[in-house]
């Protein structure tokens, strides 16, 4: 999402005359877009401040700011802390930030920080900086409501907002002639994208409808509300992609409660089921904190034991770290010691390993249609793409190209890798 936001900001930014550097001795502004998903994430910011600090002070008219979400979260109170910060602005605010960046040029510190209940950007066509002119994100809502007791994104990004569906179907459209093959819809909680008539199943099959050879793909869903009536628009609709992020976040009843997921683990299991009987070979993937409020051995036992069940093809796996202001950290005690977080995480990842293999391993054998989307990094000779399920297959280079549809045989792999050769 922020990865799609920048390309937004650099869209508005490049209207006013504006253009990247890859050089950041170049730079005249340096804008860091920020997020406070988790505590790591932002002190990984406080430390690249410090680094900035320091240039600016040989580069006396270096324009520092900080956007994103730890903008909408801190507020104006970085300026204390961090004294190199000229401007600070929030992710409904980035129509501002020429002005913004013009008060500076003028010598004041300057923030906008306000949240709106409306704005997508729906009109703004985003620079595109993906590294190949292969993939590129539409983002299709901002916000978010459903307040689960961990999560800080519905205070830094605000209310849930879908956009306007002709202005992503004409967007996709453009990216397609253009010559992108695969396009991520983006959003908080795409399953509740509403907007008028249009749902989500009915937008997803509409961007499909672009053109077969457009690989559409979306995320994120949640569990709570993914539709049979989605599942079948995926299994029906061969460019869409047959993969799932549906994150767990718990395999424990009593945690899923206290985190205000509003679903059982019975439930979950229910939605895989459905995905595993409606999309036969779709691959599911997941997120997962280890050691959130309350958890017990018994609690933690019962992720090892979900994920054993669902089989998961790859996850994104968080200790669980308390973000001021939400629900949690105002009425539960973060009482998971440090190191049972740590060792139940390891747990955690050794599974996953070992499923990512395992998945990975079925495929050995199997004919896969590969998008091609770079040169591999190790060698010059491979080329790398994902197939549908969204797994990374490297094979030898012959005469494809970017941007090409292979068929490729699965001869051998790793947990994070298939490797194969084009038939
Ligand atoms: N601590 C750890 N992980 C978190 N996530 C969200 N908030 C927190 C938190 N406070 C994880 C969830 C979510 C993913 C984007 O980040 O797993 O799905
Ligand atoms: Fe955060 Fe829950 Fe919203 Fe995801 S659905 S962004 S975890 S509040």
């Amino acid at each position: 999402m922020n990865f799609s936001d920048s390309e937004i900001v650099a869209s508005i930014l490049r209207d006013r005359g504006m253009e990247p550097t890859l050089l950041i001795s170049d730079a005249d502004i340096i804008l860091l877009n920020t997020c406070s998903v988790r505590d790591n994430a932002e002190q990984r910011i406080r430390k690249r401040l410090r680094e900035l600090r320091s240039l600016k002070k040989k580069k006396k008219d270096l324009i520092i700011g900080l956007i994103g979400c730890m903008a909408e979260r801190q507020k104006e109170k970085l300026f204390e802390e961090e004294d190199c910060l000229d401007l600070i602005v929030g992710p409904d605010a980035y129509r501002d930030l020429p002005k913004i960046i013009e008060s500076v040029e003028n010598g004041f510190k300057a923030s906008n920080v306000l949240l709106s209940e409306e704005e997508t950007y729906s009109d703004i066509i985003p620079a595109r900086y993906h590294n190949n002119q292969v993939s590129a994100f539409i983002s299709i809502m901002r916000g978010c409501e459903n307040f689960c007791a961990y999560c800080v994104v519905p205070y830094t990004r605000g209310k849930e907002r879908s956009r306007e569906p002709n202005s992503i179907i004409n967007e996709a459209k453009e990216l397609f002639e253009k010559g992108y093959r695969e396009l991520t819809l983006l959003g908080q909680n795409v399953n509740s994208y509403q907007y008028d008539d249009f749902n989500f199943a009915k937008l997803l099959s509409e961007v499909a409808s672009v053109n077969f050879l457009l690989r559409v793909r979306f995320t994120t869903s949640h569990p709570k509300d993914i539709s049979d009536e989605l599942l079948h628009t995926i299994a029906n609709t061969a460019n869409i992609c047959k993969s799932i992020h549906l994150p767990m976040q718990s395999g424990s009843t009593k945690v899923l409660e206290i985190m205000n997921r509003r679903y059982t683990r019975d439930w979950y299991m229910n939605r895989i089921s459905a995905i595993k009987q409606i999309i036969p070979d779709c691959a599911i993937t997941t997120d997962i904190i280890a050691g959130f409020s309350t958890e017990t051995e018994e609690d933690h036992q019962q992720t090892l034991s979900l994920m054993e069940w669902v089989e998961f093809d790859y996850a994104y796996m968080f200790k669980y770290s308390v973000r001021e202001g939400t629900d949690a950290a105002r009425t539960l005690m973060d009482d998971v010691p440090e190191e049972t977080k740590i060792l139940r995480l390891n747990e955690i990842i050794a599974l996953q390993q070992k499923l990512s293999l395992q998945s990975n391993q079925k495929d050995i054998g199997k004919v896969v249609e590969v998008l091609v989307e770079n040169v591999s990094k190790r060698s010059q000779d491979f080329l790398s793409g994902r197939n549908s399920q969204n797994k990374m297959v490297v094979f030898p280079r012959q005469n494809y190209k970017v941007g090409d549809y292979v068929k490729v045989k699965i001869t051998d792999c790793t947990a994070a890798t298939l490797k194969g050769e084009a038939i």
